[in-house]
């Protein structure tokens, strides 16, 4: 039977989303703002986000695929689905669950620059360092966990346990 060890609660989550919330409404004010949920880990934290930030925003998705069933990154990303909005000239914050190789982002953030927007940051829930396999920069980071394999509020194993509501270390 797999263990779920307890990493964060809820009130430790809402925390660190309203004050990520209030930084990104304070550093975007008076700016045209982009988020980019990648689905599809980071739905649950996006629409937590957004909803506590006090400028306007607009929001859009974009899928990558690089996991399949396995628990560390295969490096070989492909896009699931492509950008809707038009981002030309636009500030664009990327919003992802957890970034441990680096390897997703990396190549998101090339994927947006091929679009000409003004500036590409980067948001993460988490930012797992262990396994970091390329140099990233997270301009706002909610959290970091030197090591293991996450679950709940949008993180999957396998498809299962998105569904968590707070964030729980998985011991397979
Ligand atoms: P990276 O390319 O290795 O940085 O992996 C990034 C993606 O892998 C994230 O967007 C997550 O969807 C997924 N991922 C990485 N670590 C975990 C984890 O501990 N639990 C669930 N998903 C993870
Ligand atoms: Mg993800």
């Amino acid at each position: 039977m797999p263990e779920f060890l307890p990493v964060l609660k809820k009130d430790d989550i809402n925390r660190m989303v309203v004050t990520v919330a209030h930084k990104i409404s304070s550093d975007y004010k008076d700016k045209e703002l982009i988020l980019i949920g990648v689905l599809k880990g980071a739905f649950i934290f996006l629409s937590d986000l957004i909803r506590n930030l006090s400028i306007p925003v607009k929001v859009d998705f974009v899928g990558v695929s690089s996991y399949g069933n396995k628990t560390s990154s295969s490096g070989n990303i492909q896009l699931t689905k492509s950008l809707e909005i038009d981002i030309k000239r636009k500030n664009v914050l990327v919003v992802e669950d957890i970034i441990d190789s680096g390897l997703t982002l990396a190549w998101l953030i090339d994927y947006l620059m091929s679009f000409k927007p003004e500036t590409v940051k980067a948001c993460a829930l988490l930012d797992k360092r262990e396994r970091r396999k390329t140099q990233v920069q997270i301009e706002y980071t909610c959290h970091v966990v030197q090591e293991g394999f996450l679950v709940g509020y949008g993180l999957d194993y396998r498809e299962d346990y998105r569904n968590l509501p707070e964030i729980y270390h998985l011991k397979l």
